[in-house]
């Protein structure tokens, strides 16, 4: 953490709220994928890990039942109110409807605030970025409730109920695996996460010569949502043709091999692919964990350009600019492999770089990205963190 950051957050709060008195200070993380995307909602595997980028949050309990939210990313917008009468998600509590949808979720579960709350947000993950801003506030909220109201709840269970509220609250069908990476984060490691038990096992990441480069494409993420619900919408689809002929719960319980000899049941091209690309990143993320395991990054770089070329031509949902990313990161000297990260529709990639080739790389790939798309992406060399803490 920047030194002086805390002192800055309460001043801050103290300034948006009149007084500092009873605030503490918080933090959760974001998380980048490292493989296995849209395995997560289908009892697949995933490979992701919580960076030092999250979410800061300054929080105190209130005397009446008011609820009262500033972002310091949306300045613009000012303090937005509400109360614990009025807990729907609305358009015009914007991006509020994070932290409302974890105290619904927690009201749900028979955890009720007795009273409500002040909270001010700081957040240094780029905005829709692919990086779970959201997921970071979710985890985020629900670390500090229970913090304040003194709930019991795992980290394991944070993760459920921001990923609950996130499906139930703001109607975004997402899978586990975002919430999972930043409430079970652990610096220095990815989880191999399955996601079909939530099962895990914290891999360790010692990269010695190379990066983790984020590339973050700034395209709008417009109609991402529904386009995602549309592709989770595919894939079940898929699979209950496949249960027709085969007993699987999930896509993610066939081989390849089980899956060319079953794909016939699919009586969609496009679902067939669909389907193809859960298959094969789920068997694909199970040899990356091996593979690293072997201390062979190189062949775990192969694998993340696979898993992109799987994603564009047969999920979809990389898009020319985050295939404009990949292919000029796969030209550059020194790139070890390079994916889309996330749910896709714009968002960002992650490439492995060789340390002493990541300016070239941000440079070459930064160059072509603006002469083809028009406007720049922005590159951010990361490093693995832990959960949630108070600060
Ligand atoms: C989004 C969702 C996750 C996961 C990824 C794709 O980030 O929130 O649950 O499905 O997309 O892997």
């Amino acid at each position: 953490m920047e030194t002086g950051l805390k002192e800055k957050l309460l001043d801050e709060f103290e300034r948006v709220f009149g007084s500092r008195e009873g605030a503490a200070v918080y933090f959760a993380p974001g998380r980048v994928n490292l493989i296995g995307d849209h395995t997560d909602y289908n009892g697949g595997h995933a490979f992701p890990c919580a960076l030092t980028l999250g979410t800061y949050g300054v929080a105190r309990k209130r005397e009446d039942r008011k609820l009262r939210f500033y972002s310091t990313n949306f300045e613009s917008s000012g303090v937005i109110m509400s109360d614990l009468e009025n807990m729907k998600a609305e358009e015009k509590a914007d991006w509020t409807n994070y932290p409302k949808g974890v105290i619904w979720a927690f009201d749900e579960r028979g955890m009720k605030l007795t009273c409500g709350m002040d909270l001010l947000l700081y957040g240094t993950i780029p905005n829709g970025s692919g990086l779970s801003s959201s997921a970071s506030v979710e985890v985020l909220t629900g670390f500090i409730l229970c913090d304040l109201f003194n709930f019991e709840v795992s980290n394991q269970d944070l993760a459920l109920i921001g990923q609950y509220s996130e499906n139930h609250f703001n109607g975004v069908n997402c899978g586990i695996m975002d919430q999972f990476a930043i409430a079970m984060g652990k610096k220095d490691h990815a989880i191999f996460l399955d996601t079909s038990d939530l099962s895990y096992q914290y891999v360790p990441i010692h990269l010695k010569g190379e990066k983790i480069v984020i590339a973050c494409s700034n395209k709008k993420r417009g109609l991402a949502d529904s386009k995602y619900n549309e592709r989770r919408a595919e894939s079940e689809k898929a699979k209950e043709e496949l249960q027709q002929v085969i007993g699987i719960n999930e896509l993610g319980d066939l081989t390849e091999e089980l899956f060319d000899r079953y794909k016939v049941a699919i009586k969609d091209e496009v679902r067939l692919r669909r389907a193809r690309h859960a298959v094969t990143e789920n068997q694909r993320t199970i040899r990356a964990m091996q593979v690293l395991q072997e201390g062979d990054i190189t062949a775990f770089g192969k694998l993340m350009n696979e898993s992109h070329r799987s994603l564009a031509e047969d999920y979809e949902v990389t898009g020319v600019e985050m295939d404009t990313l990949a292919e000029a990161a796969w030209g550059q000297e020194g790139v070890l492999g390079s994916r889309i990260t996330g749910g896709g529709f714009g968002g960002c990639t992650v490439s492995i770089v060789k340390e002493d080739k990541v300016e070239n790389f941000i440079h070459n790939v930064g160059k072509i990205y603006k002469e083809k798309i028009g406007y720049a992406a922005d590159f951010y060399v990361v490093d693995i963190g832990g959960g949630p803490e108070k600060l």
